[in-house]
């Protein structure tokens, strides 16, 4: 069985401070849609300001914004139309649906059996028919008898405007967006080859079985980058960066046809596990990324190199990130390489030539991509953040200081007008530099502490009756509670 949303790390803090919640609460909400509380919401604007400045400042990609609504044509030509399904059967006595690979997952996990868990990504329908029928699985709630596999559709559809035959989605991934503007992109900001395009946005997928808080939901954010280059000069990669160098970083890699290790990147390149430098750099932005989001311990995260069986319709070749949670291995990322399969469909589908110059000939771009799913990630990070906090007696988030929701609290130690006006000017102090920093007056200073060490804010003021004689203030550190004396104007 599946562990529940409340046997997750992350459980009580997230939903004892309303990180996160499930939607529509009022009307006993709607599986897989979940809203953000104003603590959550302002992690969550931190780890995208991470990749903001790992693939947008380092990497050099131009962001754009495009719609959340495409019509049906640019998803024909994606392949998304015709092949976005996922195996889905029904219980003949109370209808419940299950997808039916999931289903098996679950079922090797629980009983390791690692190998059959490999078998089974390489299963089509009828293959997974008989695998349910040797297992003797059926449905989980009434024990009925599961219905033949179906293919069931992932993408939300919708009419645009008032003819019926307008069809349109909500995108399924942002990636499309970039593809179909791609060609006016590269002639009005003369572009050259290689070169990176990316964007964050909500993309919809129609989840049968949503479930496991952010890990499987409708609604989602991606962090997409397109990287588009020429094949046969695609081992140089972008010549501003240090290029060289990124090569030596060491990652936590699991070929597929070997147990997972440590390997340079370079090691990567040279056993083909990867196709080219643009990929590498790819998997190193990845990896800047996750030393910064405090997730770089490689007993927590992997890479994995998928099996052919594996990948998605456009892909010819991927590599997985994956991490460690208390549901288990959760995919947040894939890097694609994406050949030029989406530039010819949509070149293809649309009658106009999608083809840039470089080095004076014709080429149709190929495409390395790095898809990362925010919200699982931001999962990911408070389900490895949570310290049990047996000595102070609460549980608290050792979350990394690059994307804490606050760097400071500030607390007057007791209800007193004069210690209260002294905190509101640190307060005011801090917010003029452009600290982030709250106020909290009610409450013993002991459970403002418990509170601001719940949701890892990583330093508490305290301004006290030596503060009005001193302007001195006790700041406490969360990570050990120690607490040293500073000068007000030390802060800044
Ligand atoms: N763009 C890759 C994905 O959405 O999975």
């Amino acid at each position: 069985m599946q562990k529940t949303d409340k046997e997750s790390k992350a459980y009580s803090i997230v939903e004892r401070r309303g990180l996160y919640y499930p939607a529509f609460d009022i009307y006993s909400g709607v599986g897989g849609f979940y809203d953000y509380g104003p603590i959550g919401l302002r992690i969550k604007r931190n780890v995208e300001n991470v990749w903001r400045e790992t693939f947008i400042d380092w990497l050099g990609a131009l962001e754009i914004d495009t719609t959340t609504i495409v019509p049906e044509k640019v998803l024909i030509a994606s392949g998304h139309v015709a092949t976005f399904t996922d195996p889905i059967s029904k219980c003949k006595k109370c209808g419940t649906s299950y997808r039916v690979d999931k289903l098996l997952e679950e079922f090797y996990e629980s009983k390791k059996d690692t190998n059959s868990l490999i078998e089974l990504k390489k299963l089509d329908k009828k293959g997974m028919e008989k695998k349910l029928l040797e297992h003797g699985i059926t449905c989980e709630k009434c024990k009925g008898e599961l219905s033949q596999i179906e293919d069931f559709h992932l993408m939300f559809k919708l009419q645009i405007g008032q003819e019926k035959e307008n069809i349109g989605y909500l995108r399924p991934e942002t990636a499309q967006g970039i593809f179909v503007d791609f060609k006016n992109l590269y002639k009005i900001y003369s572009l050259k080859l290689p070169t990176a395009i990316a964007q964050v946005g909500k993309a919809y997928r129609n989840e049968i079985s949503p479930r496991q808080q952010l890990v499987r939901v409708r609604e989602f954010t991606q962090m997409e980058t397109e990287i588009f280059f020429d094949p046969e000069d695609a081992q140089d990669a972008f010549n501003s960066l240090e290029t060289e160098q990124f090569l030596d970083a060491k990652v936590n890699f699991a070929p597929h046809d070997e147990k997972e290790s440590v390997f340079s990147i370079r090691e990567l390149l040279l056993k083909k596990y990867i196709p080219n430098k643009l990929f590498a750099m790819c998997i190193y932005a990845e990896l800047k990324m996750l030393e910064r989001l405090g997730l770089s311990n490689k007993e927590i995260y992997v890479f994995r190199q998928l099996q052919k069986e594996e990948l998605p319709h456009y892909s010819n070749g991927n590599v997985d990130l994956e991490i460690k949670t208390s549901y288990g291995n959760l995919e947040v990322s894939g890097i694609a390489y994406r050949t030029n399969y989406d530039l010819s469909q949509h070149s293809k589908l649309s009658g106009k030539e999608i083809t840039v110059l470089n080095n004076g000939k014709k080429v149709t771009p190929h495409v390395v991509e790095a898809s990362i799913g925010l919200d699982r990630l931001l999962f990911s990070i408070i389900d490895n953040s949570v310290e049990e906090g047996k000595e102070r007696g609460w549980e608290w988030l050792k979350l990394s200081n690059d994307i804490v929701p606050y760097k400071y609290a500030v607390f007057p130690l007791q209800n007193d007008e004069d210690l209260e006006k002294k905190a509101n000017e640190v307060l005011s102090m801090l917010k003029k530099n452009k600290i982030s920093a709250y106020m909290a007056k009610s409450g013993s200073i002991g459970k403002r502490y418990a509170r601001a060490d719940e949701i890892g804010v990583p330093f508490a003021i305290t301004c006290d009756y030596e503060t009005l004689k001193d302007n001195s203030v006790t700041i406490r550190n969360r990570d050990n509670t120690e607490q040293i004396r500073k000068k007000i104007s030390e802060l800044i």
